[in-house]
């Protein structure tokens, strides 16, 4: 097992939180989908790395990086352990590409359009005299389509850099994560200005590939996927002050037959049970009181140390950890998904009352097509555990529509799962075609346009449905956990334990990191409104 990470964590102050104007209804994050227009605010890092770069290691005085991350909250994780590991060595961090000495995307596949968009980054990276590059798409395309719980479709453009960077004057570029591992030296002859490819199963050799790229070395890749290890750090730059995420176990081994996951993030690896709640610890004396443990299917960890935690007690473990208040967990696969967890939940007032068990279909001929390993009534099976609860548990799903062969009655299937579960929020997507997957080859591939259609007739049946649930929640009172102060006087907003977004009222000077009492007095679709009525 490797090293563990966040060793003396600091906090560092000073740094400007956003409004909630810009992102309050981005706030509820999908698990594992993207995650970028989540609340940044501050930067937080071990203070030690800041300090200058490892002993015996010299750094030119101008390093700086940038880094941009696409995806999901994986991502999100892994970018914020390399910002560590560059930090570490003696690098400065800047906003753009255009200052930076280091410009890394770290990039996701999940569906094409993620992929185009490194494709398109690129593009503007291309240096003025470049002949050899092939062209590039440099449209933004990318959409992405979400049902949040104010019903709004979401539809999420990233900022283009809007500048072409040139990519001359010594400026190092890379290309991580799942695109990186999926198209492999290809990036190279695509984009010769790039010299880092490196894939997240061979995250662990960063710091070498980039001591190898400042030793004057042109272009290193990392793409093993045959590690057992997993990417951890002693330092980690976090991006959020209240909520750390940690990722507990690595890859995927259930080959969806849709999902690049397992070809770009390698087979399952699980870190250690001692390891995971050490950092824990670690955490919570630096200040965080909310963690989220993280994996593709976080629910089948499998702990490789001797003690042999199950999910569940690993769960119940965090949860007594003093001074964690929240813990989350995402994203579950519905095969692992058992009455423990629920137990765990009902057992442990800090694991937070929501699960994000994705579905993707209602239909259980698509489900076999999907090989998702369940048909819809085992599904629903789990949906009962949670539902009999003793406390009210917000369940979540992810949806494909129009995976190929998928008839009108599936469809159908698919709304009136919709109608029986009840979810708080539901991610939609469009069946991607992605490489070497095995739906790539299937037979009765569903026109766009019809999936387009499909598509917005699930996003307004459950907009419906979150709006008559959150309706029956005015009057009622939780707690919030206050992550964000709006640019209008005495509004704040945060997230209830069972993740819905709240924004409220209050004169109170400071909030941001409390835990207080709200009373929801209005609904919408995707977020409450309501009123302080006490601190926890
Ligand atoms: N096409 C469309 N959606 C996909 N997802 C994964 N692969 C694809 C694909 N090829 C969705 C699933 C998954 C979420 C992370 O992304 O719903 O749960
Ligand atoms: Fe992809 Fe299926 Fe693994 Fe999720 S469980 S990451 S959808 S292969």
């Amino acid at each position: 097992m490797g090293k563990s990470f966040d060793i003396g964590l600091e906090r560092l102050t000073g740094i400007g939180v956003p409004g909630i104007g810009e992102t309050q209804e981005g706030g509820v994050k999908p698990p594992l989908q993207d995650t970028s227009a989540d609340l940044k605010i501050g930067h937080y890092v071990d203070a030690s790395a800041t300090k200058g770069g490892q002993a015996g290691m010299v750094v030119p005085q101008e390093s700086t990086f940038y880094l941009e991350t696409f995806g999901c909250q994986m991502n999100d994780h892994d970018s914020e352990k390399v910002a560590g590991v560059l930090l570490a060595r003696g690098y400065r961090q800047v906003d753009g590409p255009e200052a930076a000495k280091v410009i890394l995307y770290n990039t996701c596949s999940i569906r094409e359009k993620a992929a185009q968009k490194v494709f398109s980054r690129l593009g503007e990276l291309r240096p003025a005299d470049d002949q050899e590059g092939k062209s590039f798409n440099t449209e933004d395309t990318e959409k992405e389509h979400r049902v949040h719980r104010d019903g709004r479709v979401l539809e999420k453009n990233h900022p283009s850099l809007r500048k072409i960077v040139n990519a001359g004057g010594g400026k190092i570029i890379g290309v991580l994560g799942c695109v990186a591992q999926q198209e492999g030296e290809e990036i190279f002859e695509r984009a010769p200005w790039v010299s880092l490819v490196c894939g997240s199963a061979s995250y662990r050799k960063l710091p070498q590939l980039i001591a190898e790229l400042e030793a004057g070395n042109r272009r290193v890749t990392g793409l093993d996927t045959d590690t057992d290890e997993t990417f951890e750090t002693e330092i980690t730059r976090r991006d959020n002050p209240w909520r750390a995420y940690l990722t507990i176990i690595e890859g995927c081994d259930k080959a969806c037959s849709y999902c690049v996951v397992p070809f770009t993030r390698g087979p399952e690896r699980s870190r250690g049970s001692a390891s995971i709640l050490d950092e824990v610890r670690r955490l919570a004396e630096a200040g965080y009181s909310e963690v989220q443990l993280l994996g593709q299917t976080v629910n089948s960890y499998a702990d490789p140390s001797a003690r042999k935690m199950r999910f569940s007690e690993l769960l119940a473990a965090v949860a007594e950890v003093r001074g964690i208040r929240r813990v989350r967990f995402t994203t579950s696969h519905p095969r692992d998904f058992g009455k423990d967890i629920v137990e765990a939940i009902e057992a442990h007032p800090t694991i937070c009352d929501h699960v994000h068990l994705p579905v993707q279909s209602g239909s259980t001929a698509v489900l076999r097509a999907m090989a998702r390993t369940y048909s819809r009534e085992e599904y629903l099976e789990k949906i009962a555990l949670m539902k009999a609860a003793r406390r009210p548990i917000s369940i979540t799903t992810d949806m494909i529509v129009g995976f190929p062969g998928e008839t009108e009655k599936d469809f159908e299937e698919t709304l009136t799962l919709l109608d029986e579960v009840q979810y708080d929020s539901v991610f939609a997507f469009k069946y991607s075609p992605r490489p070497n997957t095995p739906s790539l080859k299937m037979a009765d591939a569903i026109p766009e346009e019809e999936k387009g259609r499909r598509l917005g007739i699930l996003m307004d049946r459950q907009r419906e449905i979150q709006r008559v649930r959150n309706e029956k929640l005015v009057g009622e009172t939780f707690e919030v956990l206050v992550d964000g102060k709006s640019r209008r006087e005495n509004q704040w907003s945060g997230h209830t334990s069972s993740n819905r977004v709240m924004n409220f009222a209050s004169p109170e000077r400071e909030l941001l990191g409390d835990y207080v009492q709200v009373k929801v007095v209005s609904a919408m679709p995707n977020s409450l409104v309501g009123e302080m009525v006490g601190r926890m």
